[in-house]
């Protein structure tokens, strides 16, 4: 197994033992630190644990402290992380048959190094009993609210996305977060239009499809030449040759998206419609679901009204379409050119006094 593992000052010598125990058994062994006996607060141990859980690069984590109890608290306030505190053998084999615990936190004043083995091999071992546990499960989990600077830094372009169709109850979720969106006046001129049926998605593929074809030949004409002459060590290229090939993967595949969704507004209004769509996105990025806005459709706008039966008055008109799936890929933080490239103080032109280097979240700390 991998292991992640850390430890406050009270907590190292433990975890030492474990480490060495751990490995001696076969399990790759993770340690975030931290490595001596002098004083460290707890909290970013916990979480640089915690975050290896619950992104998938750890399959299990422990924390040590003096009694575990902060450990596991601190560990707990990671999304994904089912930290629980086990001094004793009855509460491991619970919390791995009843909770599905990922997260085991030991305190290293209570239990000998003795007994901690056998702690850690029970947890290590014990299978998740599923059934009604796994209901509660849900229900726990249920109740972690999704972190605001996640879905920030988070939610991009996800055009890689399964068949499996979205819940109701998820779509009702996405759609009611996007009419919070500001509008001007709070006139909220934006109407949405949800297509799932195989046939429509399958004429909007097609000339999806053709619009990229289109704008490859003309706007974009550059930017294949690019592509196709980049140097492929150079790290730009490589962006442009993903977001090109990403960009191909979604028009081969739109008709299987399994939800389009069309946002109309005003003829020039996008300033009303395009908040309300982001906060779509943005929730949508809290339920899983991926997204992309997508402006490509305007190229068959007239057909596509005629194809939604939207009137011919002129009132509404398509500004963009989401395809919405759960993701074949994986979540990351936007790449952006730092925020004090993109930002001038007082006049056009000129440096602000403070720099970005790295993305800001997620929060900083050496072991994260
Ligand atoms: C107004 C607007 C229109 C867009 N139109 C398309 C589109 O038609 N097709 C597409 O694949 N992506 C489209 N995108 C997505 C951008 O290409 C994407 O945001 C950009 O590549 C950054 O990708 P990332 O968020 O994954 O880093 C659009 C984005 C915006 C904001």
């Amino acid at each position: 197994m991998r292991i992640a593992i850390g430890a406050d000052h009270a907590g190292y010598p433990l975890k030492a033992h474990l480490v060495a125990y751990l490995e001696a058994n076969g399990h790759a062994v993770d340690d975030v630190g931290t490595s001596s006996t002098e004083a460290v607060d707890y909290p970013p141990y916990c979480a640089a644990v915690g975050r290896r859980v619950a992104d998938g690069r750890s399959d299990v984590g422990i924390v040590t402290g003096g009694s575990g109890q902060g450990e596991q608290l601190a560990a707990n306030k990671v999304r994904g992380v089912r930290a629980a505190l086990c001094n004793d053998l009855y509460t491991a084999r619970m919390a791995r048959e009843h909770n599905d615990a990922n997260v085991l936190s030991l305190g290293a004043r209570i239990v000998a190094t003795g007994l901690a083995e056998e702690i850690v091999d029970l947890f290590l071992t014990t299978p998740f009993a599923g059934g009604r546990h796994e209901r509660r499960v849900d229900q726990v989990m249920a109740l972690e609210g999704f972190d605001l600077h996640e879905a920030l830094y988070t939610t991009r372009a996800m055009r890689r996305v399964s068949a499996d169709p979205i819940p109701t109850d998820v779509i009702e979720r996405i759609l009611d977060a996007a009419v919070r969106g500001p509008s001007g006046g709070n006139q909220q001129r934006f109407r949405f239009l949800t297509v799932t049926s195989a046939s429509t998605k399958a004429q909007l593929a097609e000339w999806y499809a053709e619009g990229l074809a289109e704008l490859n030949r003309t706007k974009y004409a550059d930017v294949q030449a690019q592509i196709e002459s980049a140097d492929p060590a150079d790290p730009e290229a490589a962006l442009l040759t993903r977001m090109s090939s990403s960009s191909m993967w979604l028009a081969e595949h739109l008709g299987e998206v399994p939800l389009l969704l069309f946002v109309f507004g005003k003829e020039g209004g996008e300033s009303s419609t395009f908040p309300a769509l982001w906060n779509a996105c943005l929730a949508a990025r809290a339920e899983g679901v991926g997204t992309t806005i997508t402006t490509l459709l305007r190229t068959h706008r007239a057909e596509v009204h005629d194809l939604l039966g939207v009137p011919d008055d002129g009132e509404w008109a398509m500004h963009a379409m989401v395809p919405m799936g759960y993701p074949l890929g994986r979540w990351g933080v936007a790449e952006r050119r730092p925020a004090h490239e993109s930002t001038y103080a007082e006049r056009w032109g000129a440096a602000p006094d403070w720099r970005v280097d790295e993305p800001l979240w997620p929060p900083r700390h050496p072991t994260s």
